[in-house]
């Protein structure tokens, strides 16, 4: 299964495509999570994103459209990925198309988390992570078994620095703007899938679920 995940920031990409990766046994390539790995690290490319990061603008597109070519060249992407954050703009996207066509592959299906603007700040300014697993937490809607601890490494939580309220407005503007258009994109495609993300987390995973299993 080759599945494009859409959505605004803080839609639940990330918390949905883990459950969804671990059904279908297909890695889950999400750039934001990339790129906070080599800004941890230091790394060049870390050192180049942090700069539109943090003020919540979309790293250029020669970089991520390069890294996401090397991630998907990779062995385990042969029968199947998941891409969280990628494509996210117009540039992006005929990118992956090229890509994908010029290896004989197609994705099976273009996902959008549908989640209206009134849900998306309470859900991002809640969010913690742990910074060492990458795991994703919130403080209301999914808390930690103990407080500010991750279950799985038992690491103290952080806020992303990009949750703050005013960052969070930027990237809702810059979704508006650069990559709304791609639900147009590939509904033009025939490629489009929409779930309800506004619900309890299991029951908008049901509901993917459903629409996977009908997806060709
Ligand atoms: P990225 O990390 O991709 O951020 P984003 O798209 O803004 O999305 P988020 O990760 O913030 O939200 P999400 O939809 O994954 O929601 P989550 O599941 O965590 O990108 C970060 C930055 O990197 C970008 O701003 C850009 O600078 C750069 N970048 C990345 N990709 C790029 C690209 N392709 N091109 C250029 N630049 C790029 O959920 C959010 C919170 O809500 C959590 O606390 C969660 O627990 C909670 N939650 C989830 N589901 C529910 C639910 N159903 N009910 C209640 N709470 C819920
Ligand atoms: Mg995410
Ligand atoms: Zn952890």
């Amino acid at each position: 299964m080759k599945i494009i995940l859409l959505g605004p920031p803080g839609a639940g990409k990330g918390t949905q495509a883990k459950l969804i990766s671990e059904k279908y046994v297909i890695p889950h390539i999400s750039t934001g999570d990339i790129f906070r790995k080599n800004i941890s690290e230091k790394t060049p490319l870390g050192i180049e994103a942090k700069r539109y990061i943090d003020n919540g603008q979309l790293v250029p597109d020669e970089v991520t459209i390069g890294i996401v070519k090397d991630r998907l060249s990779m062995d385990d992407c042969e029968n199947g990925f998941l891409l969280d954050g990628f494509p996210r703009t117009a540039m992006q996207a005929d990118a992956l198309d090229s890509f994908l066509n010029d290896n004989g592959q197609k994705i099976n299906t273009a996902l959008l988390i549908d989640v209206p603007k009134e849900f998306i700040l309470e859900r991002m300014t809640g969010r913690r992570v742990c910074p060492s697993c990458g795991a994703s937490y919130h403080i209301k809607f999914n808390p930690p078994k103990v407080e500010m601890k991750c279950d799985i490494c038992n690491n103290s939580l952080i806020q992303r620095k990009d949750d703050t309220e005013s960052t969070v407005k930027e990237r809702l503007d810059v979704y508006d703007k650069q990559t709304q258009p791609l639900i147009q994109y590939y509904k033009d495609q025939n490629n489009l899938s929409v779930v309800n993300g506004t619900g309890e987390i299991n029951e908008v995973f049901g509901d993917i679920c459903n629409i996977l299993g009908a997806v060709k």
